[in-house]
């Protein structure tokens, strides 16, 4: 079976209010497994790469100047159906139509602090996996009560 893997980011308001271990701890109590992990202050073009497909859009600059202004946690999740499973985890894109119990939900107001990026599609995944981590940074390993996370 190909392994599903999805690019979160922990955007720097999520970092600023000490939401690290809470976001992390969502995604670990769901079972999925954690192959990637960094912090660092992205780059401007690092920035615009990663949101390239908003470049025509008018929040675009304010969104590069964000996301690079300070710290963001990077991360590779990896599990069965990872990448709509994070995306149900976060909630939509806007805090304020975002259930209760959706980490946008719970954390957030404000569409431009919004806490969290995920992947939205298998392509995007695999490009933005790419974009932040290097082959090397890539840990694989397998949990030892892995038979009892999935049917796999
Ligand atoms: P993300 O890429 O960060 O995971 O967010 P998303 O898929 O839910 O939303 P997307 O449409 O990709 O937008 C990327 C980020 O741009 C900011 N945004 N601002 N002012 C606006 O109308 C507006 N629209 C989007 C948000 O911070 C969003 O997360
Ligand atoms: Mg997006």
């Amino acid at each position: 079976m190909i392994k599903e893997r999805t690019f979160l980011a922990i955007k720097p308001d999520g970092v600023q209010r000490g939401y690290i271990a809470e976001i992390i701890g969502r995604f670990e109590k769901k079972g999925f497994k954690l192959v990637g992990l960094k912090q660092l202050i992205p780059s401007k073009q690092l920035a615009q790469d990663h949101y390239g497909v908003h470049r025509e859009r008018p929040f675009f600059k304010d969104l590069v100047e964000f996301i690079s202004s300070g710290p963001v946690v990077a991360m590779i999740w990896e599990g069965e159906g990872v990448i709509l499973s994070a995306r149900k985890l976060i909630g939509p894109t806007k805090p304020l139509d975002a259930e209760p119990g959706t980490i946008r939900g719970d954390l957030a107001i404000d569409i431009g602090r919004n806490i969290i990026h995920g992947s939205d599609g298998e392509e995007t995944a695999k490009f933005e996996i790419n974009l932040w981590f290097d082959k090397h940074e890539i840990c694989d390993w397998e949990t030892s009560d892995s038979e009892w996370r999935s049917e796999n």
